[in-house]
């Protein structure tokens, strides 16, 4: 870490993203829609530039200089992701497009070598729909049963119930780390652990998309097998994503889409694989996007994931108090173990109205399911309001919140 950056405060970060200079509707920008997707740091956005405009050419197979670069530029990117969530080293990790194609490799691989009819898998009831459909969309074929840890009315999991729910024919837990649409940190390590003292060989599984962006993750801590998030929200670019896996899985598990790049031979008769990583990743991979996530890793790394943390802490405390003084207003979620991400309604107000109300303002948030269907029929709503947090997010853009709030209660209240 820089000894520059040690010194950079939060009020300068922002400063980092050319995007959050522009007004809308003739106001400051308050974007509050980073759980969706983060905006990019100018390091990120000349990152990729400099991949394509310098030493742009296919990676692995040329021996000539530029794809030498590239090549060296991806794996390297690889070793910065494995050093980011202290995996047992690059081998480790395996690029994807995004969470929900890791949670599928996960299902296609792993999953459907190892379950059979009578398993029993669990998820939660908080479950973004990418550790939810690829599930669901097995078990058809398979014939496992699917439970579901419930949630408390304060957002939080019911751990007594899950330990009541593990059973000799559980075999995979399947759970986020930080739910996207209400901001609950979950304890997956104690979750991990409470699955493997049942039974050391069960399969544990973690959706780090949000939680990835808000805090340090140490994967060997943690315990479990996979891991997974994606590049658009850890402030890099769209289309590369990670599985981490431990390796003793990832190299027992078959490929689950074949093409160029996975194979040691092919030939008339039959075509065999490289080790992992490699084997899991078919086809070109969008290796500019990879380079460029290396290059937003090394950005919070030296910013340093802690003070990243710190930073939306203070805001959430700053915001929570306020958010709910507004009328009328339901926090989901409203426990003390959160990251940067505010969910809720308005007795006053449909949460699609509001939110357009808060465009006019200049305020960006999210409404609808946020891809939690499941969770929003337990929440008994069809659609809350979503408020999330960056590194970038200010007190101003709270205050912009608060007060876009206030307007859209006097026209519709
Ligand atoms: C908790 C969680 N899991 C998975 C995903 C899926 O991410 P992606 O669409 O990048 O695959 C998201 C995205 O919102 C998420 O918040």
């Amino acid at each position: 870490m820089s000894t520059a950056s040690q010194k950079r405060q939060p009020a300068d970060w922002r400063a980092d993203f050319p995007i959050l200079k522009q007004e809308i509707n003739g106001r400051k920008l308050a974007y509050l829609d980073s759980a969706a997707s983060a905006q990019k740091p100018q390091v990120v956005l000349d990152a990729m530039t400099h991949a394509m405009n310098d030493h742009y050419a296919n990676i692995h197979r040329g021996l000539y200089h530029f794809s030498q670069q590239t090549t060296t530029a991806f794996e390297r990117a690889r070793a910065k992701l494995a050093a980011f969530i202290n995996a047992d080293g690059e081998r480790e990790i395996v690029f994807t497009r995004n969470a929900t194609e890791a949670i599928n490799l996960v299902a296609q691989s792993w999953a459907r070598q190892n379950l059979e009819k009578g398993d029993e898998v669990i998820l939660s009831e908080m479950e973004h729909h990418a550790n939810f459909v690829p599930w669901h969309m097995l078990q058809n074929e398979i014939g496992f049963t699917i439970k579901y840890i419930p949630v408390h009315d304060d957002g939080t999991l019911d751990m007594d119930r899950f330990r009541s729910m593990l059973r000799p024919e559980t075999k995979l837990i399947s759970v986020v780390h930080v739910s996207n649409a209400l901001g609950t940190k979950n304890d997956v390590k104690t979750l991990t652990h409470i699955a493997k003292d049942f039974y050391p060989e069960m399969t544990v599984m973690i959706d780090g998309s949000q939680a990835a962006v808000h805090g340090a993750v140490d994967v060997q801590d943690i315990g479990a097998d996979f891991y997974c998030f994606t590049g658009h929200k850890l402030y890099g670019p769209t289309g590369v994503g990670v599985l981490w896996g431990r390796y003793d899985l990832l190299d027992q598990m078959p490929p689950y889409q074949g093409g160029g790049d996975m194979i040691e031979t092919v030939a008339f008769d039959g075509v065999s694989f490289k080790p992992a990583p490699a084997r899991f990743e078919a086809g070109t991979p969008a290796f500019v996007e990879a380079i460029a996530l290396g290059t937003a890793i090394d950005y919070m790394t030296d910013i340093g994931m802690e003070n990243i943390a710190a930073h939306e802490q203070a805001l959430l405390a700053y915001a929570t108090p306020k958010i709910k003084a507004v009328d009328g207003l339901i926090l989901h979620g409203d426990n003390n173990n959160k990251c940067g991400i505010l969910s809720f309604t308005l007795d006053w107000g449909h949460p699609s109205d509001v939110s357009m109300i808060l465009d006019q303002c200049g305020v960006a948030v999210r409404s609808g399911h946020h891809c939690c269907m499941p969770l929003m029929s337990i929440l008994g709503v069809d659609a809350t309001i979503r408020a999330s947090f960056g590194l970038y997010t200010n007190t101003d853009d709270i205050d912009a919140l608060i007060a876009g709030l206030k307007k859209a209660k006097d026209l519709l209240g």
